[in-house]
């Protein structure tokens, strides 16, 4: 049991308070950005005259020994420690004797968990953008191959008017441009320093807060010490954009699974994307798309969670923030693994566009484009809409579509129709007449991703410096 804080205890920690009160078997995930954080404060403590130039130098290469090594698996992170800030300095004590006792001078380990979790979780910001953007590159990639392949659009899942399958995927494409704003977001809004906060109340050392916080990427110091030490607004901030992209994966994988189903056979996964049964040798299942929706609950937990834990904490720290990390961390690995996993599958998908077409064809889809005709001809858009549920009533008794009417048998209905209702009721005509801006129209279809592209080519994490 290595602990940091011995001195006025006359009694070992019971056991199982040891183990209960640790967390290096979850915080070692941040070792590198513990060290990180380290080298920026003994470089300032030097900068300030607290720590000679000579012993800065000591501390920095040991420190980035104790990196290398456990990277390379010679120095293992073991539960022998009581968290990864205990690990770091004792083994720096152990390499540089009373140089190493030198480190921890005008820190806490209040404001230190705060460093190493800011900037752990700023990376995951960014690579969950980055996650994002190669997902919105295979959406834009479909949207520009399908701007004439023609699907059914539904509302209560029920067939409704003919859209096209770059204008399904656009849909998502909107939300996952979204997600990325929230990230960009949070990012600005997070990316301030709480080192040099000490355990809630500042330092008497003369800390150079500013240059820190330069050192490691921020834009600056955060400007109240309680609050840095309390402050988990943006892991919350975080955890509620990554259920708002599950959220968005979940609805999507819904789709996919009912696209996939024997009914619908609007696409087909790829067979290493797809599993099979052990008793029925006939199945292909979209596990994958049903374990994203699974995990989309974990993801919520997660946030629900630590709004939780936080909403009756007292200013400053304490011990119950502990708690924001394992579920923090497994929500960051959860919504990266779920993004790649969805990208590569959309990728590999194949639509059957034959199925669609006949789909859109056989739902009664142009039954509004109908009474829009009917309309156009001077008949009061209440009665169009009657006569084509007449219209419609008729072709269910037959079993056909409003195409397969004779005009006969149109017209015996309403005499207002003529020769071109075919032409004004093709899905073609459907789609492309539908061309205000964000309709499914080709062209307009058309400018929408000459946007999206551009959209593509500007990148906020370039700006971001990191
Ligand atoms: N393991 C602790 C945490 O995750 C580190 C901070 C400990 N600070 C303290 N005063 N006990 O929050």
């Amino acid at each position: 049991m290595a602990q940091l804080w011995g001195g006025r205890f006359t009694k070992e920690t019971d056991k199982l308070v040891y183990n209960f009160n640790a967390s290096i078997s979850f915080d070692k995930k941040f070792y590198k950005q513990d060290i990180e954080g380290s080298i920026a404060h003994v470089r300032m403590l030097a900068k300030q005259g607290i720590l000679t130039e000579e012993e800065m130098q000591a501390i920095v290469k040991a420190l980035e020994e104790i990196q290398r090594d456990v990277e390379n698996g010679t120095l293992a992170i073991t539960d022998e420690y009581e968290d990864i800030h205990s690990f770091v300095e004792a083994n720096l004590i152990k390499c540089l004797g009373d140089t190493g006792k030198k480190l921890h001078t005008g820190r806490s380990r209040n404001d230190q968990v705060a460093l190493d979790m800011k900037l752990y979780t700023r990376q995951e910001v960014l690579s969950t953008d980055e996650l994002l953007k190669g997902l919105l590159k295979v959406l834009l990639r479909i949207m520009e191959e399908n701007t004439e392949t023609i699907m059914p659009g539904f509302t209560h899942l029920q067939k409704a008017q003919p859209i096209t399958l770059a204008h399904h995927m656009g849909a998502y494409f909107e939300m996952f441009k979204r997600d990325r704003l929230r990230l960009k977001d949070i990012y600005t809004r997070m990316n301030y320093c709480p080192l040099g906060s000490g355990a809630l109340a500042g330092t008497t050392y003369p800390l150079d807060r500013e240059y820190t916080a330069r050192l490691l990427g921020f834009y600056g110091p955060t400007l109240n010490s309680m609050d840095s030490v309390a402050d988990r607004d943006y892991l919350i901030e975080f955890l509620a954009a990554m259920s708002t992209i599950m959220m968005h994966l979940s609805r999507f994988c819904e789709e996919i699974i009912i696209w996939n189903s024997n009914e619908y056979q609007f696409v087909e996964m790829d067979d290493a994307y797809s599993t099979g049964s052990s008793i029925m040798p006939q199945k292909k299942n979209p596990d994958i798309a049903e374990l994203v929706r699974g995990k989309t609950g974990r993801v919520y937990g997660a946030l629900m969670s630590l709004l939780t834990t936080m909403k009756g904490i007292p200013l400053a720290y304490n011990k119950d923030m502990q708690e924001d990390k394992e579920l923090t961390f497994d929500a960051m690995d959860t919504t990266k693994g779920c993004l790649a996993l969805f990208t590569g599958m959309l990728d590999t998908m194949k639509f059957n566009k034959e199925q669609m077409r006949r789909s859109a064809n056989n739902g009664f889809t142009n039954a509004t484009d109908a009474a829009d005709y009917l309309v156009n001809h001077e008949v009061p858009f209440r009665d169009a809409h009657g006569i084509v549920g007449q219209i419609v009533l008729h072709c269910i008794e037959k079993n056909i579509a409003i195409d397969d009417m004779s005009l006969e048998e149109l017209k015996a209905i309403s005499p207002v129709f003529e020769e071109d209702i075919y032409e004004a009721i093709s899905m073609e005509t459907c789609v492309n007449k539908r061309l205000t801006i964000g309709a499914p129209g080709k062209e307009a279809m058309e400018q929408v991703i000459a946007l999206e592209k551009e959209y593509l080519k500007e990148d906020w994490r370039e700006e971001s410096g990191k």
